[in-house]
């Protein structure tokens, strides 16, 4: 018996990255997993690589109509949903008197408003069924406190751990729990490019800041997107019935709290 036998799972921004990792560790433990991400061509990349249990969905988080679709056609696709997780999520960084209202906007619309309303769509859908279900959302150590050039990211992810322990309360009457997963520095592509950013504003060559970062961490390096793959597995199955409203710190020791 595996821990997510016959389980239907949506994971947003799941073409790669962290959401790509948990999709392939969910269909391993016995789901079936939707791979809902804007750039469907990698989604269906993915599906293919992770096999049978895997499909793939075009998803706009920002767009409300491409949201309630996506939750229909994982309806039709496996008689319901059972798991989401809100994983797609943007950064971008700059000082405070350099930031502007289209960076403000794009990211607070994926990380805040799109986490929130697909969990609304999601929860409403898992109402209906009446099964209960888990919602998973993605938060950062960045949430945790603010970051000299990162104030922006740091803000949604605030927000995302706030809305968990919103929703995580409103929800658990309908035997929903809603929990999130705060990742430390996780190596990949997310990063590179928040590589990229930190060597344009602090003026250092590429590869420099995820050198130092990897340095800093207790655990003693990055972490891996496998890394927060037990974390994820342990969030969508019955044996976190009883956890309500949490987020985890999944950081090699980064974060107290
Ligand atoms: N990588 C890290 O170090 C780290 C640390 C803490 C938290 N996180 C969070 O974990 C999540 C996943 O991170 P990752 O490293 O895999 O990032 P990633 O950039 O590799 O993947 C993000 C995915 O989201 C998709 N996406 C972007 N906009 C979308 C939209 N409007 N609708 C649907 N999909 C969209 C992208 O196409 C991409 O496939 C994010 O929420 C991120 O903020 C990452």
């Amino acid at each position: 018996m595996k821990r997510l036998d016959g389980k239907s799972a949506l994971i947003t921004g799941a073409a790669r990255g962290i959401g790509k990792a948990f999709a392939g560790a969910y269909v391993a433990e016995g789901a079936t997993v939707a791979i809902g991400d804007i750039d469907l061509a990698r989604a269906e990349e993915s599906a293919a690589e992770i096999g049978s249990g895997a499909y793939a969905i075009r998803l706009d988080v920002t767009d409300q109509a491409s949201i309630d679709q996506a939750i229909r056609t994982v309806e039709d696709k496996a008689g319901g949903l059972d798991i989401l997780v809100n994983n797609a999520g943007v950064f971008d960084l700059a000082p405070i008197v350099e930031i502007t209202r289209a960076s403000y906007n794009r990211l607070f619309d994926i990380n805040v408003a799109g986490a929130l309303f697909t969990l609304q769509a999601g929860a409403k859908s898992m109402i209906a069924r009446g099964k209960g279900g888990k919602i998973i959302n993605m938060a950062s150590q960045a949430g945790r406190r603010g970051e000299s050039l990162v104030a922006v990211y740091c803000a949604t992810k605030a927000a995302v751990i706030s809305l968990t322990q919103s929703a995580g309360l409103n929800l658990i009457k309908h035997g929903i729990n809603v929990n999130g997963i705060a990742p430390g520095v996780i190596d990949g592509e997310h990063w590179d490019g928040v590589d990229a950013l930190f060597a344009k504003y602090e003026n250092r060559p590429l590869g420099e800041k995820k050198r130092l970062v990897g340095e800093e961490v207790p655990f003693g390096r990055m972490g891996t997107a496998g890394d927060l793959v037990g974390m994820a597995i342990f969030l969508a199955s019955a044996e976190s019935d009883y956890v309500v409203a949490q987020t985890y710190n999944v950081d090699g020791g980064n974060w107290m709290s």
